[in-house]
């Protein structure tokens, strides 16, 4: 059976985007970063939103199918995030719980 676990805390700088990356690393499970704080998780996995021409986590959700991570080398797979999400709808409705298993920032 698949799990997710999220990575979360009201206060700022406690160490969740570390924990995230290397949770996911040690799991050997897909981050899925669902923050958009100037790309967080993202951007410190290298990922660069303004390199890409798509939206991999928002285009999955929206479309009604599970995202591709990419693949990380000495790091975890990533589901990268996107400015778009600081104001998307990710209710559960919206497809939310299909991810398939992994750590959620
Ligand atoms: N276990 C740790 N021991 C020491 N320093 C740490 C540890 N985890 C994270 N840090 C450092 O603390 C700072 C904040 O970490 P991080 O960015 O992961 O926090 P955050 O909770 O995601 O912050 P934000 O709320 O701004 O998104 C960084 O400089 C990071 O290198
Ligand atoms: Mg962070």
């Amino acid at each position: 059976m698949s799990k997710i676990v999220t990575v979360a805390a009201y206060k700022g700088g406690v160490g969740k985007t570390t924990l995230a990356l290397e949770l996911a690393y040690l799991l050997n499970a897909p981050l899925v970063d669902f923050e958009w704080d100037s790309g967080g998780a993202s951007r410190r996995w290298g990922y660069r939103y303004e390199r890409a021409h798509t939206r991999p986590l928002l285009d999955a959700l929206a479309q009604d199918r599970a995202p591709k991570p990419l693949v990380g080398h000495r790091k975890a797979d990533l589901v990268p995030g996107h400015p778009d999400l600081s104001h998307a709808d990710l209710s559960a409705e919206n497809g939310l719980f299909g991810v398939d298993g992994g750590v959620a920032l």
